[in-house]
């Protein structure tokens, strides 16, 4: 399948512990660049939650373009945004990555500027202490009217949608998260200067792909008739089957 011009196809995969075959399989596919940063790192976990977000992004890429997943060069934008090397842009394509304990989510599409970011929920990490440090008054505020039960969902949708929009734009932390607020039903954003055309730009995706991790996508100027079709790598025994498409 090939991910239709204006559509984009969001992948995910749950990586737990996975085989050495497996993760010698994906390793093949990566780069000089990617196989020394995975050597890097110092926790095997980190190492293969890596090489299994490389994989699963050259994998992505190639159903959406014709390119062998070992073929896809990167460079990296101004605010250390990577997307496809110049040679290769004539493909249009364009994606985000992102990679936490347990889960990877890429996003690709052509010529769409999106970021997407997964977290892993800890209920330890949802305090108002680090909303404050990190959040707009008016989403601490927000997460203070939540009731108790529903603060830990709240603190994940604000962070995985502040952190979706910052890596579509590329600024990342170049720019200060309390600079723009969300709000809820629909989902929303404010940017402080307000400006209402810019935030109707946007459009927001919110899921829980696994019951320990919230994922949100930031999307901008897509056509409104965008699609979000959403496929997952599952993995078992060590082989990997492809469910194709729930459509968002
Ligand atoms: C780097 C950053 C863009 C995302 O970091 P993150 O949420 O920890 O990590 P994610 O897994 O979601 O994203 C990492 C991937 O995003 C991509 N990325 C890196 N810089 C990026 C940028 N400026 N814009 C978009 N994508 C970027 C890369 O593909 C990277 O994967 P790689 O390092 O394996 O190549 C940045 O926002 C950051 O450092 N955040 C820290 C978290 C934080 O303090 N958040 C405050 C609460 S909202």
């Amino acid at each position: 399948m090939t991910a239709e011009r204006n559509d984009i196809q969001l992948w995910l995969m749950q990586v737990e512990a996975p085989l050495p075959a497996l993760l010698a399989r994906w390793r093949i596919c990566l780069d000089e660049q990617e196989c020394a940063r995975a050597d890097r790192f110092y926790f095997d976990v980190d190492r293969e939650i890596y090489i299994a977000a490389h994989w699963l992004l050259r994998y992505a890429l190639s159903r959406a373009a014709p390119l062998a997943p070992e073929a896809w060069q990167f460079t990296t934008e101004r605010y250390g945004k990577p997307s496809i090397a110049p040679a290769l842009s004539s493909l249009g394509v364009t994606f985000n990555l992102s990679h936490t304990k347990g889960l990877v989510a890429c996003a690709v599409g052509h010529g769409i500027e999106m970021g997407v970011d997964v977290e892993r929920i800890a209920p330890e990490r949802a305090e108002l202490d680090i909303a404050e440090r990190y959040f707009s008054a008016d989403e601490v505020a927000l997460m203070r009217a939540a009731p108790l039960a529903q603060r830990t969902q709240t603190f994940f949708r604000f962070w995985t949608l502040k952190e979706a929009l910052i890596k579509a734009t590329g600024e990342g932390l170049n720019r200060a998260l309390d600079s723009f607020s969300f709000s809820f039903n629909p989902t929303a954003v404010r940017f402080h200067p307000d400006d209402p055309t810019e935030a109707a730009r946007w459009r927001f995706i919110e899921d829980q792909p696994t019951p320990n991790h919230a994922l949100a996508m930031a999307i901008r100027s897509g056509p409104p008739q965008t699609v979000v079709s959403v496929s997952r790598v599952h993995i078992e025994n060590g082989e990997m089957t492809i469910l194709e498409g729930t459509v968002r």
